[in-house]
C-alpha cells in the first residue's frame, strides 16, 4: 500500500514537471527559421558558401531567424536593424565569442584579441591597442613606412609593365611589408629561397591564407561536439599544422626582440609593437599578466587581421572597376584634378577623393571581407526584437546580406559608386547598412589602419597605371565567385595587365 502511495506521488510529480516544462518551452518565442533534425540541426541546408546558405534561407525565414548547427542554437542577423539590436542595444550581452576549434588551435587557446571571450583579459588587450598601437599618434609616427612601401609598390608594378600579374600577390606584398614593419620592426620574410629569412615571402603568403580559411571554415565538431574527436574534415589536423609554422616564426621574432630588449638594457627604446607588447609582459602593474603566449596571440592577430583583409578588398574593387570602364575614367579624372600628373596620392588627399573613397565603400558593400563578421555568443538570455535569444547561442551578423538588402539600397546587385557621393554613410560603425569592421565593442580595433592601407593602394593603382586584360581575356569573362573564410575572397585571382599613366622619373 506504502508503495503504491510512493509510486503515485512520482508519477504526479513527473507530471507536473512536465507540464511545467512544456509550458515554459511554449511560451518561449523563438525567432523563425527552418524545423531542425536531430543531431543535426539544420546543417543539411548550408552549402559551401555559409554566408549565401543563411542569406537564401533570410528570404524565407526574415531578418532574425534561427536555426540550429548540430545541437548549438544559433540566430543570424540579416538587416541593419537587427545588426543595430545585437551590435549597439544589447552590445554587452553579445561581446563574446564562440569558443570554436579554430580559437583553440590557432591563436594559443585564445590568448589572442579575435578570439578571446569578452573578459578581463580581452578587455585589458583591447586597450593596449586602441591606446598603445592605433591611437592616431603611432599611426602617424609609422606614416613614413606607409609611404615607402607604397613607393615600392608601384616601382614593382612598373617593372612588370606590359606583362600580365596577379594583381593581389603585388597588393598582398605591399600590405604585409608594411605590417609587418610596423609590428615587428622589419619584414622577416626573404623574397627567395636563397635570401636568408625564417620564411620567403610566398611561404608566408600561404601560411596567412591558410589561417584565413581556417579560421572561417564550418568545423563539424564545434557544432557536434561528440563527433569532434575523428576530426572528419580534417581542419583541425591543419589548424595544428599552420599553428607549429606560426609558432616557430613567433619564437624567432621574440627571441630577436629580446636579445635587442637585453642588449640595451636601462636604455631600451620601443620601436615596434612587439616592443611594446614585450614592455607590457614585463609590467607587473597589468591587471592581467601577458605571457609569451599573450604576446605571439596580440602579434599574430595584427599580422593577420591587417594583411589580407586590405588586399582582399582592393582586389575586388579592381575587379569590379575593371568590368565598367567608365568607372575608372571618372576616377582617373578626379586624380588628375586634385593631384595632377607630377605625385603619387598621399594620405593628407584622401578627404578630396570622394569618388575613391566612394568606391571602396561600395566594394565593402558588395564584398565586404568578413560577409558574417566574426562570430558573437550570447551571455545572458535576452530578447531581440520580441524574440528570446538563450544565452550560448551563436549569433552572425550577415553583413553580405545587408548589403543586398533591396529595402535599403537601390538596384543592390549592381556597382555603383556614385550611390555614396553626397550620402552620410560611413564604415565607422555608426551607420549599420554598412558595417565592414563591425560596431560596437568588438568592431574592429584595426580599421584606421585598415582604411588607410586600401586608400594608398587603390588611389595609386589608378593614379599610375592603365589597367588591361590579359590578350585573351574579355571582361565577360571575368568571374566573381567566392570562396568563404573568416575572409571572403575571389575564387579565382584577377590577372591584368599594367601600363604607365605618368611620367617615367617618377616610378623609381
Ligand atoms: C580592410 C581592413 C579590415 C577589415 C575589413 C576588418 C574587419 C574586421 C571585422 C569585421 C572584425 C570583427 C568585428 C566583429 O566581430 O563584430 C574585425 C576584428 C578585428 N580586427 Fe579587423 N579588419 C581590417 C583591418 C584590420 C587591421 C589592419 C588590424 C590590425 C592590424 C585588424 C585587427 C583586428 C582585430 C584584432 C579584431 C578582433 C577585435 C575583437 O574581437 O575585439 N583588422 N576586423
Amino acid at each position: 500500500m506504502e508503495s503504491l502511495f510512493w509510486v503515485l506521488l512520482a508519477s504526479a510529480f513527473s507530471l507536473l514537471m512536465f507540464k511545467l516544462l512544456n509550458t515554459f518551452h511554449r511560451t518561449r518565442t523563438l525567432p523563425p527559421g527552418p524545423r531542425s533534425w536531430p543531431l543535426i540541426g539544420n546543417l543539411n541546408l548550408i552549402g559551401h558558401l555559409l554566408h549565401q546558405s543563411l542569406h537564401k534561407l533570410s528570404q524565407t525565414y526574415g531578418e532574425l531567424m534561427y536555426l540550429k548547427f548540430g545541437s548549438t542554437p544559433v540566430v543570424v542577423a540579416s538587416s541593419p536593424e537587427m545588426a543595430k539590436q545585437i551590435l549597439r542595444t544589447h552590445d554587452r550581452i553579445f561581446a563574446s565569442r564562440p569558443q570554436l576549434a579554430a580559437g583553440r588551435y590557432t591563436t594559443y587557446n585564445y590568448s589572442d584579441i579575435a578570439w578571446a571571450p569578452f573578459g578581463p583579459f580581452w578587455a585589458q588587450g583591447r586597450k593596449i591597442y586602441l591606446n598603445k598601437i592605433f591611437s592616431s599618434t603611432k599611426l602617424d609616427s609609422c606614416k613614413h613606412i606607409r609611404v615607402e612601401e607604397i613607393r615600392s609598390f608601384v616601382s614593382r608594378l612598373h617593372a612588370s609593365s606590359g606583362n600580365s600579374i596577379v594583381l593581389k600577390d603585388h597588393v598582398s606584398r605591399a600590405n604585409l611589408s608594411v605590417i609587418s614593419r610596423i609590428v615587428l620592426g622589419r619584414k622577416y620574410f626573404s623574397e627567395s629561397r636563397d635570401e636568408k629569412e625564417i620564411v620567403t615571402f610566398d611561404e608566408f603568403r600561404e601560411m596567412l591564407d591558410e589561417l584565413f580559411l581556417l579560421n572561417g571554415v564550418l568545423n563539424v565538431g564545434d557544432w557536434m561536439p561528440w563527433l569532434g574527436f575523428m576530426d572528419l574534415q580534417g581542419y583541425v589536423k591543419r589548424m595544428k599544422a599552420v599553428c607549429k609554422r606560426f609558432d616557430r616564426f613567433h619564437d624567432h621574432v621574440l627571441e630577436e626582440h629580446r636579445a635587442r630588449m637585453k642588449a640595451e638594457g636601462e636604455g631600451f627604446e620601443a620601436k615596434d609593437m612587439v616592443d611594446v607588447l614585450l614592455e607590457m609582459a614585463d609590467d607587473p602593474s597589468l591587471e592581467v599578466k601577458l605571457d609569451t603566449n599573450g604576446v605571439k596571440g596580440f602579434t599574430h592577430d595584427l599580422i593577420a587581421g591587417g594583411t589580407d583583409t586590405a588586399s582582399t578588398t582592393v582586389e575586388w574593387a579592381m575587379s569590379e572597376l575593371i568590368k565598367q570602364p567608365h568607372l575608372i575614367k571618372k576616377a582617373t579624372n578626379e586624380l588628375n584634378r586634385v593631384i595632377g600628373r607630377e605625385r603619387w596620392v598621399e594620405e593628407a588627399d584622401f578627404p578630396n577623393l570622394p569618388f575613391i573613397d566612394s568606391i571602396l565603400k561600395e566594394t565593402m558593400r558588395l564584398h565586404p571581407v568578413a560577409v558574417l563578421l566574426a562570430p558573437h555568443l550570447a551571455l545572458e538570455d535576452c530578447i531581440v526584437a520580441g524574440y528570446d535569444i538563450a544565452k550560448g547561442t551563436t549569433v552572425f551578423i550577415n553583413t553580405w546580406s545587408i548589403g543586398r538588402d533591396s529595402n535599403v539600397w537601390d538596384d543592390p546587385h549592381s556597382f555603383r559608386p556614385e550611390r555614396f557621393l553626397g550620402r552620410d554613410v560611413d564604415v565607422k560603425g555608426q551607420h549599420f547598412e554598412l558595417l565592414p569592421f563591425g560596431s560596437g565593442r568588438r568592431m574592429c580595433p584595426g580599421y584606421n589602419l585598415g582604411l588607410k592601407m586600401m586608400r594608398s593602394a587603390l588611389g595609386n593603382l589608378l593614379h599610375g597605371f592603365h589597367w588591361n586584360l590579359g590578350q585573351d581575356m574579355k571582361i565577360e569573362d571575368i568571374d566573381m565567385e567566392e570562396v568563404y573564410g573568416l575572409s571572403t575572397q575571389r575564387k579565382l585571382p584577377l590577372v591584368v595587365v599594367p601600363e604607365p599613366r605618368l611620367p617615367a622619373h617618377l616610378y623609381n
